[in-house]
């Protein structure tokens, strides 16, 4: 400890101190008597001109009498200026038997010194246990450290604590805890939702076909920067394919296209030949995102939307809750036409679009994005990686790798399976296991993006199956439910009772309408 000869009433303090130590092991004690050294030191470190500048703080009024003597005014001044502070602000915390779980913020400088072990050591005085801490460089003043400090306190000590703490660090804050992440409520809040994984990403993936080409690498990023740049209403830029993009697309195109008659649904295939006749579907062209969104919005209110990579599963599902399908517009690189380790318009425009394309579907592809707010709630209570593996695990075995019954036979609905012409012969054929569809199941069954699937799941039906996913979620613990609104293209957040009753005021107008169109009919 820094201390001075010269400062002989301060050296008193301190043997004062350590006397009063030794005369009692009273735990409340031995914390007012390390606080008044703390103090004590601190004055001590001071210059002595800043020593004469310090104003009179209202924890030196009045006559020391003894350290506990000290410790009692320490507490009692600490007490008033949390009184004060209460009645200007207000200090957020969660009681729980007694107990406070305070969030608190604040700043240190690190031209303070010892402002940290200060700091620590009114936490330790109030007896708070930290649960957690954090820190990070302050952006408002040079040298400083932000803190954040989840910690439990009595109840009663919740204001002296914070007004302690205030006495030695800047920007003192208590907060709620952020229970719920952000989340697009509506559809132009999608412009925030491209966060890519780059997991397969060809700059940094050494197995991607296209890792070794510099021209492909440097093409698949022109490309996707229309991506990034894309605002939420505009019209999808269109891309001039080459010849050599366009002779990859004509080779998976009419290998698939003739696999189709015998193993896609029959959905998939009446959408196919009307996106053959309205969209540029052949062999000969690649078509372009901004026609084909154009005909999805005729047909089932989807919407396309160019990404620039395989995105993060929130965001994905999130846009699906909007009618959004986020699209990629590059190809994949010309030597491996029949695989890609990423999406690509290949398995974007071949697999996905023409599901999109048919309305029971559309909506049960909504719907599965729509339970997103199942990962906000997870995220509460630490269990997000696993929330997140549900949707995304039911995600996966339905909408990628779906199968489904139709007359007897058993076809393919996932877009993973019909824009690969080896995963679609393996599905159908005896080597794979298939189940029968449950979400409970489907939901814990680990995946295979590396190869082949061991497991499909097969729903009866595209109905079927959206019932039991509603049933399967309805089943799930969560703090609210949201309803999307396509009059806004807009997910309000149902938690309160007069917003379920505008909800339900709007389908009664719907039931109306169904019911006089009912009786003009009988
Ligand atoms: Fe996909």
């Amino acid at each position: 400890m820094p201390l001075s000869s010269s400062s002989t009433s301060s050296t008193k303090g301190i043997r004062r101190a350590v006397s009063e130590l030794e005369r009692s092991d009273s735990i409340t004690v031995y914390l007012d008597c390390i606080a008044v050294l703390m103090r004590i030191w601190r004055c001590k470190a001071l210059p002595s001109n800043t020593q004469r500048d310090i104003p009179k703080s209202p924890r030196f009024l009045g006559r020391r009498q003894s350290l506990i003597e000290d410790a009692r005014k320490e507490r009692e001044a600490a007490t008033a200026a949390a009184e004060a502070a209460e009645a200007s602000e207000q200090i957020v915390f969660e009681e729980d038997g007694g107990k406070a779980l305070v969030n608190l913020f604040f700043t240190l400088t690190n031209s303070k010194t010892p402002a940290l072990s200060r700091t620590l050591k009114v936490f330790e005085t109030f007896e708070a246990k930290i649960q957690h801490l954090e820190t990070r460089p302050c952006h408002k003043l040079q040298d400083s450290l932000e803190y954040f400090v989840r910690c439990e306190v009595h109840l009663s000590d919740v204001g002296t604590l914070i007004s302690s703490i205030k006495r030695n660090a800047e920007d003192v804050k208590t907060t709620k805890e952020v229970k719920f992440h952000w989340f697009p409520k509506k559809i132009a809040d999608l412009d925030k939702c491209h966060h890519l994984v780059t997991k397969f990403d060809p700059d940094m993936d050494q197995d991607h076909p296209g890792y070794t080409d510099p021209a492909y690498r440097q093409r698949r990023k022109m490309i996707g920067d229309i991506a990034f740049r894309y605002r939420h209403g505009q019209s999808i830029p269109r891309v001039e394919y080459t010849e050599e993009e366009i002779g990859t697309w004509r080779e998976v195109y009419s290998t698939l296209r003739d696999l189709y008659i015998t193993h896609a649904c029959s959905e998939y295939l009446v959408a196919l030949r009307l996106l053959e006749r309205h969209c540029g579907y052949s062999p000969h062209n690649i078509p372009q995102l901004e026609d084909v969104s154009c005909f999805l919005k005729e047909r089932t209110g989807f919407l396309l939307r160019p990404v620039a990579g395989l995105l993060s599963a929130r965001d994905f599902l999130a846009s699906l809750a909007f009618r959004v399908f986020q699209c990629t517009q590059y190809i994949r690189h010309s030597s491996s036409p029949m695989h890609s380790p990423e999406p690509d318009c290949v398995h974007e425009l071949l697999g996905h679009v023409p599901m999109l394309a048919d309305r029971t579907f559309a909506q049960f592809s909504q719907v599965s994005g729509r339970r997103h707010d199942l990962i906000f709630h997870a995220d509460i209570y630490a269990t997000l990686s696993l929330a997140t593996c549900f949707s995304h695990q039911l995600y996966w075995f339905t909408v990628e790798y779906g199968l489904c019954k139709q007359n007897g036979e058993v076809r393919a609905y996932g877009a993973g399976l019909l824009s690969s012409y080896g995963e679609l012969v393996h599905s159908l054929s005896d080597e794979p296991e298939t189940r029968q569809f449950e979400p409970e199941a489907a939901a814990v069954q680990p995946y295979q993006d590396q190869t082949y699937q061991p497991v499909y799941f097969v729903s009866e039906s595209f109905v079927d199956a959206k019932e039991k996913f509603r049933e399967y979620v309805s089943g799930i613990k969560r703090p609210f439910s949201v309803k999307f609104d396509p009059y806004t293209s807009s997910v309000e957040v149902l938690d309160n009772p007069l917003k379920i009753q505008g909800g339900l005021e709007g389908l009664k107008d719907e039931l109306k309408i169904l019911t006089d169109a009912l009786s003009v009919l009988s």
